[in-house]
């Protein structure tokens, strides 16, 4: 979490700095700050979001070309001012700005306090940049030195950018763990924690590895291993769109992001899949395909809304490929002695690619020998780095912290998957392979038919928007659907809820149920139809208020349910893809009738680079 950005060069830094960091606040936007060096140092900072900031120093003489900038999640130290970065260093002639955790900051915060150092915040970030000036004061050495000796001795996980009032030409920065893009332009250079704040400067770009130093001035990007070598930058052409990262006319990013949902599953598919010739073409897959056909287990690790994604290719992997498979919360399998053997094959999916518990996931099973296979949505992202092979999943920029677009993309990719290792296996008949094959090209549009009925989910979001809590069942496919929606709906309008298997709900959340609860089933059309229409009759029973995702031409939930919302029919397995739209949609109107921040939902970042 926490977005920074840097800029040096000819330009004014200022507003390409508030640009940057507007990009960058689905990362966190708890505090704001930035600094600039223009004869001396300047630095301001604010509790709130960007536009606060920006708002106070109206008027104010921003001018430099050289400066950095933060948009912070708070970790240390609650959002206040002073907690907010960029941090002063004892001397007053060092700034820095910082993404990530300082694990062992407690024990280097004591060895400065012994030597009479003051802290004026609660930040782990105040105490690293006082620790590289007193290596710099002691060993009288520059401070690219004193950073790569400070750094050996860090535990943890930073991007950190400084500026040195004495050096107004260079931007120092290092990164473990958490990302670090720097955009070259012609005699200027840009820095972010994605490429979003140069896009519409420069497409070349370089992604920082850890363990690096880069030594950024304007017309030269030096990088260096914490060994003093030097280490040859690796361009990489950026295919990515400003229009893409604009809201076009929507109100919010999350429903353009909704709305784009037949155009990124119709990416995703482009290329790939050919239903009349029956191919699936995933070069990650192939090049891979005896690893995964003869996998004796596929463990999946993932995060939120991707463990959400996870599950569901739980069902379809072990339905059409008969492989085990197992999902597990990264930050739980990264802590647990996980049994992991050669020839299992671990899926990682993150839409970010830079989701600190998956990374370390991923470390942990690479270690045990077993093949990572990362599906991931931002490209060049350090899970698609450090994984094997994998699949992209092409949704585009996301940028609604709650994820919405990279879900449904993901299941398309893990379904596509499945089919190729099954027809490989021989697992799956010819007839449903095709079946199948033909009902994901139909997907994009099946999707848009719904989205025009968009407005019916406005008109029952109203009428709940005041409830405390809210339940969401499904079986089969559709239990991690119901799963994912009551995820949705507390993070963007803060309704308690929850998601169950429709038939567990007789074993306590029944209890919950009376006449004002909403009970959101996600009952499309299928092998489970029958008994998930039984489980409405028990909720409505006991009075409680049934919302049903139903397929089109379903006569009998509408008899039985208070509100409807009906879907496009399709096979089981597509089905997730299709009837998780309806609930983003309805969580989102709920934040908006409640007057909640949809796209920046309290307390939340969607780029989780802390543990
Ligand atoms: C955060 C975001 C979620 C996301 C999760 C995992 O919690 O708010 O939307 O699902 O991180 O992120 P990843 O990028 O790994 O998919």
């Amino acid at each position: 979490m926490c977005g920074i950005v840097g800029y040096i060069g000819p330009r004014e830094a200022y507003p390409i700095i508030i640009t940057g960091l507007k990009r960058q606040e689905y990362r966190g936007y708890d505090s704001t700050g930035v600094a600039l060096i223009n004869h001396h140092l300047q630095v301001y900072k604010k509790k709130g979001k960007v536009a606060e900031l920006e708002e106070s120093l109206i008027g104010k003489a921003v001018s430099a070309h050289i400066g950095i900038g933060h948009t912070r999640w708070a970790t240390h130290g609650e959002p206040s001012d002073r907690n907010a970065h960029p941090h002063t260093s004892a001397s007053g002639k060092l700034a820095m700005i910082h993404n990530g955790i300082i694990e062992n900051y407690g024990q280097l915060k004591q060895e400065l306090l012994n030597k009479g150092y003051k802290f004026s915040s609660e930040t782990d970030t105040e105490v690293l940049l006082n620790f590289i000036e007193e290596i710099k004061n002691n060993n009288k050495c520059s401070l690219e030195e004193a950073i790569r000796i400070a750094l050996k001795r860090v535990a943890g996980a930073y991007v950190i950018l400084l500026l040195d009032a004495d050096n107004p030409d260079t931007i120092i920065a290092a990164r473990k763990g958490s990302p670090l893009v720097i955009g070259i332009g012609k005699g200027e250079h840009f820095l972010g924690s994605d490429a979003t704040p140069m896009l519409e400067y420069t497409k070349e770009v370089v992604y920082v590895n850890d363990y690096e130093v880069a030594i950024v001035k304007a017309d030269e990007l030096i990088l260096k291993n914490l060994g003093n070598e030097r280490q040859t930058p690796y361009i990489t052409k950026l295919d990515m769109e400003l229009a893409a990262i604009e809201k076009g006319g929507y109100e919010h990013f999350m429903l353009k992001e909704i709305f784009e949902q037949p155009h990124t599953i119709y990416d995703c598919l482009r290329g790939r899949l050919d239903a009349k010739e029956g191919t699936i073409t995933m070069k990650g897959v192939q090049d891979n395909i005896e690893q995964l056909t003869n996998a004796s287990r596929i463990i999946i690790v993932a995060c939120g809304t991707s463990w959400h994604a996870g599950l569901i290719a739980e069902y379809v992997i072990e339905e059409l490929c008969r492989i085990p498979v197992e999902v597990e919360y990264a930050s739980e399998f990264r802590y647990r002695n996980p049994i992991v053997n050669k020839g299992d094959v671990i899926i990682a999916i993150s839409q970010s690619g830079e989701t600190a518990d998956t990374l370390v996931a991923i470390e942990k099973a690479k270690e045990n020998g077993a093949i990572i296979f990362g599906i991931v949505n931002v490209v060049g992202s350090s899970i698609a780095r450090i994984s094997h092979a994998g699949a992209y999943t092409h949704a585009g920029p996301e940028i609604g912290v709650a994820s919405t677009k990279a879900f449904t993309a993901q299941l398309v990719v893990l379904i596509m998957m499945a089919l190729k290792i099954a027809k490989e296996k021989d697992t799956i008949s010819e007839e449903y392979y095709s079946k199948l094959l033909f009902e994901l090209e139909d997907v994009p549009e099946k999707v848009a038919s719904l989205l025009k009925n968009a407005d019916e989910l406005k008109i029952i979001a109203k009428k709940y928007k005041n409830s405390n809590d809210a339940l969401f069942l499904g079986r089969g496919y559709n239990f991690p659907v119901a799963l994912e929606g009551a995820l949705k709906l507390k993070e963007i309008s803060y309704i308690h809820a929850e998601g169950y298997p429709a038939a567990e709900m007789k074993h306590g959340p029944i209890a919950l149920v009376d006449e004002k609860l909403p009970v959101v089933f996600v009952a499309t059309k299928d092998a489970y139809h029958a008994k998930i229409i039984s489980n409405i009759q028990e909720i409505k029973a006991r009075k409680g208020k049934v919302i049903a995702i139903i397929s089109e031409g379903d006569e009998i939930i509408p008899s039985m349910a208070d509100d409807v919302f009906a879907v496009p029919l399709a096979d089981e397995i597509i089905a997730p893809i299709i009837s998780v739209i309806p609930l983003q949609l309805l969580s989102y109107y709920m934040g908006v009738a409640k007057g909640c921040d949809v796209d920046k939902p309290r307390n939340l970042a969607k780029s989780v680079t802390v543990e």
